[in-house]
């Protein structure tokens, strides 16, 4: 999926060098020809033949006029210069959350890791970050261990970060205070705090990101979602801790 998203921004990019190099080719293919038909122009004119002719009469200076030719290629450059522009826009627009650091690259948290743990902790629920599309649990916390197999590479420090779309349509999926579950509102999946399918059409548990933690920093990788673990999978044990949201 992931890799689907970066090949796409790759595409778009390469689309946006290629019209700018076909609008370089053209402008400069009419840049040449208009100096050759300039130079074609001059060798033309009778020369002087050494005699001096009569002086005749000023006349009216010409109007300039546009051959249709030249008309047709300015108009064509132009539409391309237009169409460039708006392209190349529309993509720098659809790549920036990327380039700012935003979802679909690396995200540095704003807050450190002491103070996200103590948040997860003190307000009893998991820790939100929009931007990223994610929540960060405190798996260890949860009774899960930092080793098991299934979530290898994704727990840092204990904190492992949950993509907040349903792995059943893909809704945004809340986090229900009173049961300590995640329940999605669009069909009824649910899953304990660990992210793991308990209930509903959810075909497995909730995708994940990798964190990694550096001193007091935490990032999550959000270039790469990890398939969530299959039904069954219950590490922490955990039931409904109250009635539920959905
Ligand atoms: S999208 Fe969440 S249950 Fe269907």
């Amino acid at each position: 999926m992931s890799a689907l998203a970066i090949s796409s921004s790759t595409f778009a990019v390469a689309i946006v060098v290629l019209l700018f190099a076909l609008f370089l080719i053209l402008l400069l293919g009419s840049f040449v020809r208009s100096r050759r038909a300039a130079s074609t122009r001059a060798v033309a004119q009778p020369r002087a033949s050494g005699i001096a002719a009569p002086a005749a009469p000023a006349a009216p200076k010409p109007r300039r006029l546009v051959a249709r030719r030249d008309f047709l290629r300015g108009g064509l450059l132009t539409s391309l210069v237009i169409f460039a522009a708006q392209f190349g826009g529309a993509t720098l627009a659809f790549l920036w959350p990327n380039i700012k650091g935003g979802f679909g690259s690396v995200i540095l948290l704003p807050d450190s890791l002491d103070s996200i743990k103590s948040q997860i902790a003190t307000s009893r629920q998991p820790y939100y970050f929009g931007a990223g599309r994610f929540y960060i649990i405190n798996y260890e916390a949860l009774g899960g261990t930092g080793t098991h197999s299934i979530y290898q590479g994704l727990i840092e420090d204990g904190l492992m970060a949950l993509f907040q779309k349903c792995a059943h349509l893909g809704c945004r999926v809340p986090f229900c205070q009173q049961s300590q579950w995640f329940e999605c509102p669009c069909h009824g999946s649910k899953y304990n705090e660990a992210g793991e399918y308990r209930l509903g059409p959810a075909p497995q548990g909730m995708y994940r990101f990798a964190v990694k933690v550096e001193g007091q920093s935490v990032k999550v990788d959000t270039s790469s979602v990890v398939l969530g673990p299959p039904r069954g999978t219950d590490t922490i044990r955990q039931s409904p801790e109250g009635p539920f949201c959905v």
